[in-house]
């Protein structure tokens, strides 16, 4: 967080000063200008409602800066994601999954011996306590997997108790790691729940997202194999999705942990939050919304669709708050998809071909172009994790999965920042004048 002497150093420097004046009155008020490393500075406004009487407004925060952080930064009219300051393409190619969380939390890339060491402490927090078994048997066998998850997340703050006072660095750690570590965990037995095959544990001998692979897919009355091409997939598919800066769910999470509320706590708001089809639930919709279209011959309509203010439907998977160009997460994605289905043999996946083809006429489309809507995330992600086998109603989950080290990350920037407060916004008030109480029998 920006301490008060760089304000003050900022303040200092008339140039470094954001003039605003009321017309009303003709007062005037010098706001300092922040300068952070890359990207937008800020107008510093802590002290604004004290010395203007005022607030400032900014419903959705599209021109708000809610904190200082170093984790990742987004260029959206570049079309760049950067995580501690490596691109996601390198990251993408170069590094895996346990190798991003450790840069995500310790903000270097590890050597051998520290990627070996952290690599292990999540292998070996990956089992739930046996108890928790019993929350599944309450849930209904169709149950939403994201409902179970916020509600098994939550449940964690019943059983570790031992990491959850957010105020020891060490237990904050612990947390962390048997987060990462058994949501992989917790999901695969939403997974397995719902389709009445019984529970996987994990394997220690299997990578992060080999022993997710295998809590899915493997059943006892057969080996199972991870495919090495699907783990890599699947590993390429948690990158991509493990940060991206203040979203919804993230900024969730922040909120959440300000009051002081337990890690299990706050992540499990974090997913309730991903769960809209705005936000994380879209991959879901995508799939969904292309499974509607059905042909190609029928993407026309659907365009005017998106384009019609008076039809609530929204061209899933494009558009972004914060991309005005192509998401770089999209791109990878759609590379991976092609990878998958080869290796699957369906290269000639329908859907595919129907994703491309509405994506290649949405970019010619001059309604998409000014409004800069590009793919995001969640346009091809759903493909690839239907080619893989898993059912639409888990793409938010796996989602949620990868985002984990994310959130943990964000909070524990923010609790370990020593001018943190509780978040806690104003609003700009149109109801009732004070008015007199009416007795009922004169109402
Ligand atoms: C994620 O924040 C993050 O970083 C999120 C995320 C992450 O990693 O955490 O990147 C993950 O959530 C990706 C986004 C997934 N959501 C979708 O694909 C759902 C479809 N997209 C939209 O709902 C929308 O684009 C949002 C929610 C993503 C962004 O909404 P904004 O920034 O509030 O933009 P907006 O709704 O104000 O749209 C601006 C204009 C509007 O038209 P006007 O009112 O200016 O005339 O663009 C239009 C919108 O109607 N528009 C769309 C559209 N998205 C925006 N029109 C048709 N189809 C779309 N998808």
């Amino acid at each position: 967080m920006t301490d008060a002497s760089t304000v003050a150093q900022a303040s200092q420097d008339a140039r470094n000063s954001f003039t605003m004046i009321d017309n009303r009155t003709g007062q005037s008020w010098e706001l300092p200008i922040i300068d952070g490393v890359l990207g937008p500075s800020v107008v510093d406004i802590r002290r604004f409602y004290a010395e203007t009487d005022m607030f400032t407004y900014d419903p959705g925060f599209t021109s708000t800066a809610s904190c200082d952080s170093g984790i990742t930064f987004i260029d959206g009219d570049a079309g760049i994601l950067l995580h501690r300051g490596y691109r996601i393409e390198d990251l993408a190619e170069h590094s895996d999954f346990m190798e991003v969380c450790y840069l995500l939390l310790h903000g270097e890339l590890p050597n051998a011996q520290e990627k070996a060491k952290f690599e292990h402490n999540i292998t070996y927090h990956t089992m739930l306590h046996e108890q928790m078994v019993n929350f599944y048997r309450g849930f209904r066998r169709d149950a939403h997997p994201m409902a179970i998850m916020v509600g098994v997340v939550g449940a964690l703050s019943a059983f570790y108790h031992d990491s959850t006072d957010i105020n020891d660095p060490h237990q904050r750690m612990v947390a962390q790691h048997r987060l990462i570590a058994k949501m992989p965990t917790i999901a695969a037995m939403a997974y397995k729940y719902s389709v009445g095959q019984p529970f996987v544990y994990p394997r220690n001998n299997l990578s992060y997202a080999e022993n997710f692979l295998h809590m899915i897919f493997s059943v006892p009355a057969e080996d199972y194999v991870v495919n090495p091409v699907l783990a890599r997939a699947m590993d390429r598919i948690f990158i991509l999705h493990a940060d991206h800066e203040q979203n919804a769910s993230t900024s969730t999470v922040r909120i959440a942990g300000s009051s002081g509320a337990n890690p299990f706590a706050c992540i499990a708001a974090g997913i309730a939050s991903l769960w809209g089809p705005a936000h994380g639930g879209a991959n879901e919709a995508v799939l969904r919304m292309l499974q509607e279209i059905g042909s190609v011959d029928r993407i026309p309509e659907f365009i005017e669709r998106a384009k019609d203010k008076d039809d609530p439907f929204r061209l899933m998977g494009f558009g972004h708050r914060v991309y005005k160009n192509y998401d770089p997460r999209a791109k990878v994605m759609q590379k991976s998809c092609h990878e998958v289905l080869e290796e699957l043999g369906i290269g000639e996946e329908p859907l595919l071909k129907l994703a491309m083809e509405l994506e290649r006429i949405a970019l010619e489309d001059d309604y998409f172009v000014e409004k800069k809507l590009f793919p995001n995330v969640d346009f091809y992600s759903g493909i690839i994790l239907k080619a893989m086998g898993f059912p639409t109603t888990m793409f938010t989950v796996l989602f949620a999965l990868a985002r984990t080290v994310g959130w943990v990350g964000q909070w524990t920037e923010m609790i370990e920042d020593p001018s943190q407060r509780i978040s806690r916004p104003r609003q700009l008030y149109v109801g009732n004048e004070p008015r007199d109480y009416v007795p009922i029998q004169q109402r």
